[in-house]
C-alpha cells in the first residue's frame, strides 16, 4: 500500500506582531521569517516523521528548491513533483502574541493542476492504495475522480473551506479529516456529534474524523463514536497544527487500523507543533513522542 499526497507547496512569509492587522490598520511587525509551508507539504512532511512512505505530487516554481529539499529531507518521495516557470505559491501569514495567526494565499496561475499531469502521477498507483488532498490545489476535484477510476482509497482534508468543495465528488471519499467550520459547511451542523451523525448518514461507508482545537477530536466509523482530548500545550504559533494531526491520524491508523490510539498520537503531534514556530518545521519526529 503506497500513500499519494497531491497538495500545495507554499513559501510562507510569517510576520510576528502584537495583533493580528485590522481593517485599515497599519501595523509594524516585530520580526520576519521564511518557512516551507503549504498544507499538502506539511501533511506531507507530517505523514513522514510519523513513519509512513509517502509521495508527494503538485507544483513548485523556480523558486521551490527550499521545498522540495525539504520534503527531500523529511523522506518524502519527491520524484512526482513538477517545477515550472515562475514562482511558487506563496503565503503572508500574521502570527500574533498568543500563538494565533491569518493566512493570505497566492497561486500563480502557471500553479495550475491539469489533467495530462494528474493523470500522470495517478497512473503510478492502483487499487488499495492511498491519495490524501486538501483544498489549495485548483481541479482537486479531477484528481479525485482519477484517483476513484485508479480504485484508491480517497482522504480529504477539505481545508481551506470555500465554494470549490461543492464540485467535489464527495460520495468517493473514505476517511474525512475536518474542522468544526468544515464539518458545519458540509452538514450545517454546529455541535460535533451532530457534524458527526450527519456526516454518518450522507457518506455511510466514511469514517469522519473532527479536529475541535482545545477540546480535542472525535470521530464516527460505522455508528461508533469516540472522542479524545487535547494535550495542554503552550502556543507559540498554531499555524500547521491541523496539518500535523492529519498526517500523524492517518500514518498511524493505516499502520494499526485503531482509531483510538492513532487519534491520541495525533493529539500529541499537534501539541508538540504549536509550542514551535513555523508550519513544516514545527512538526514533530516520530521519536519526540516516544513511540
Ligand atoms: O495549514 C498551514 C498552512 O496553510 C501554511 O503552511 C500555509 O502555507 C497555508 O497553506
Amino acid at each position: 500500500m503506497k500513500i499519494l499526497n497531491f497538495g500545495s507547496l507554499n513559501i510562507d512569509h510569517v510576520y510576528q506582531v502584537e495583533h493580528i492587522v485590522g481593517k485599515g490598520e497599519t501595523l509594524q511587525a516585530q520580526e520576519k521569517s521564511i518557512f516551507c509551508g503549504g498544507k499538502g507539504l506539511n501533511q506531507s512532511i507530517a505523514l513522514a516523521r510519523a513513519g509512513a512512505e509517502v509521495y508527494h505530487a503538485g507544483i513548485i516554481g523556480r523558486d521551490g528548491g527550499m521545498l522540495k529539499e525539504k520534503l527531500e529531507s523529511s523522506g518524502v518521495n519527491t520524484a512526482l513533483l513538477k517545477c515550472v516557470e515562475g514562482a511558487s505559491s506563496h503565503t503572508i501569514i500574521q502570527v500574533d502574541s498568543k500563538g494565533n495567526n491569518c493566512i493570505l494565499f497566492f497561486a500563480d496561475r502557471l500553479l495550475d493542476i491539469g489533467q495530462d499531469y494528474i493523470e500522470e502521477v495517478v497512473n503510478q498507483f492502483g487499487a488499495g492504495d492511498y491519495i490524501l488532498l486538501q483544498n489549495e490545489l485548483n481541479h482537486t476535484e479531477l484528481i479525485m475522480e482519477a484517483a476513484h477510476r485508479r480504485g484508491m482509497k480517497i482522504v480529504l482534508n477539505p481545508s481551506p473551506i470555500n465554494d470549490r468543495l461543492r464540485c467535489f465528488p464527495l460520495e468517493y471519499v473514505d476517511i474525512f479529516i475536518l474542522n468544526e467550520i468544515e464539518g458545519h459547511a458540509l452538514t450545517g451542523q454546529t455541535e460535533p456529534e451532530a457534524i458527526l451523525r450527519d456526516m454518518g448518514k450522507e457518506y455511510p461507508g466514511a469514517m469522519t474524523v473532527l479536529t475541535l482545537g482545545e477540546r480535542g477530536s472525535c470521530s464516527l466509523k460505522d455508528g461508533r463514536l469516540i472522542s479524545q482530548e487535547a494535550c495542554p500545550a503552550a502556543a507559540v504559533d498554531t499555524t500547521a497544527a491541523g496539518d500535523t494531526f492529519t498526517g500523524y491520524f492517518m500514518a498511524e491508523y493505516l499502520r494499526i487500523g485503531k482509531r483510538a490510539e492513532a487519534l491520541a498520537l495525533a493529539a500529541r503531534a499537534a501539541a508538540l507543533s504549536v509550542m514551535r514556530p513555523g508550519a513544516a518545521d514545527s512538526i514533530p519526529m516520530r521519536e519526540e513522542l516516544g513511540v
